[in-house]
């Protein structure tokens, strides 16, 4: 299974500070060892930057919403972004949970609605500090993997999970290696449980302070299938560093 790299720009850069990023992806991807992937998911309005990408680099969506189409003013579809060249999509980040109240369920629809449309789906979990504290890890996760379509056929290519503990995002504070190890070991055991043998070849990821100096010993750890980066991702030469390592 290939490790998946990937680059979640969040609400940054114009167009020309992404022309300026992807000045240095050629290189990057050149140096880019063959069990390796490289995701980027920029804001919607640079994604059309991306048409010339290299091999083993891919372009996403930060979010979709679950139908095709209609009025939802201010929304996108997963086949639009597949219009505008995307091949991946992010769902459920804590932000998009947190900040604009987005559900379980919700998240399942739009899930369930960019596989369809053929996009390969990073679907984000992770717990915050005060659920952790409160002994509800498993709980927590458990709950957000529910609304995972049960059953798909291929799901292993079209599915990445991103464990990413809130508390450890944008704040410097990295989740340690037997915390890591333990919330991925639990995320495969469910997705076995759902997926059977398949649920083995999905990707995991981890995501929350991921930096050139962790990149390393983070994917090296069981269970850890690629990163999802977010402030370190913003400047090429740091990103690349994390994509190497
Ligand atoms: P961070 O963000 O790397 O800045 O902690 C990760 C994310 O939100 O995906």
């Amino acid at each position: 299974m290939k490790k998946l790299m990937a680059a979640n720009w969040k609400m940054h850069k114009s167009q020309n500070e992404t022309l300026e990023f992807l000045k240095d992806v050629a290189t990057i991807a050149s140096a880019l060892p063959d069990d390796r992937e490289m995701a980027i998911f920029p804001p919607f309005t640079a994604l059309h930057l991306f048409s010339n990408l290299p091999a083993q680099c891919f372009v996403g969506g930060q979010n979709c919403h679950s139908e095709k189409e209609g009025a939802f003013t201010g929304e996108i579809s997963a086949m639009m972004l597949k219009d505008a060249g995307c091949t991946h999509v992010l769902a459920g980040h804590s932000e998009r949970r947190a900040l604009f109240h987005e559900n379980d369920d919700f998240i399942g629809e739009k899930t369930s609605a960019a596989l369809a449309a053929g996009l390969h789906v990073v679907f984000c979990i992770g717990e915050t500090l005060e659920e952790r504290e409160a002994g509800n890890l498993a709980t927590v996760l458990e709950r957000q993997l529910k609304a995972l379509p049960q059953s798909v056929k291929g799901i292993s290519a079209m599915l990445s999970v991103a464990y990413e503990p809130v508390w450890a995002i944008g704040t410097g504070k990295v989740a340690g290696p037997a915390e890591i190890m333990e919330a991925h070991a639990f995320i495969r055991k469910n997705l076995t449980a759902t997926y059977g043998t398949e649920g083995n070849q999905i990707r995991i990821l981890y995501g929350g302070s991921v930096k050139p100096d962790n990149a390393n010993e983070i994917l090296g750890l069981a269970n850890v299938n690629g990163v999802l980066v977010g402030g370190a991702s913003l400047q090429s030469k740091s990103f690349s560093q994390i994509v190497l390592a």
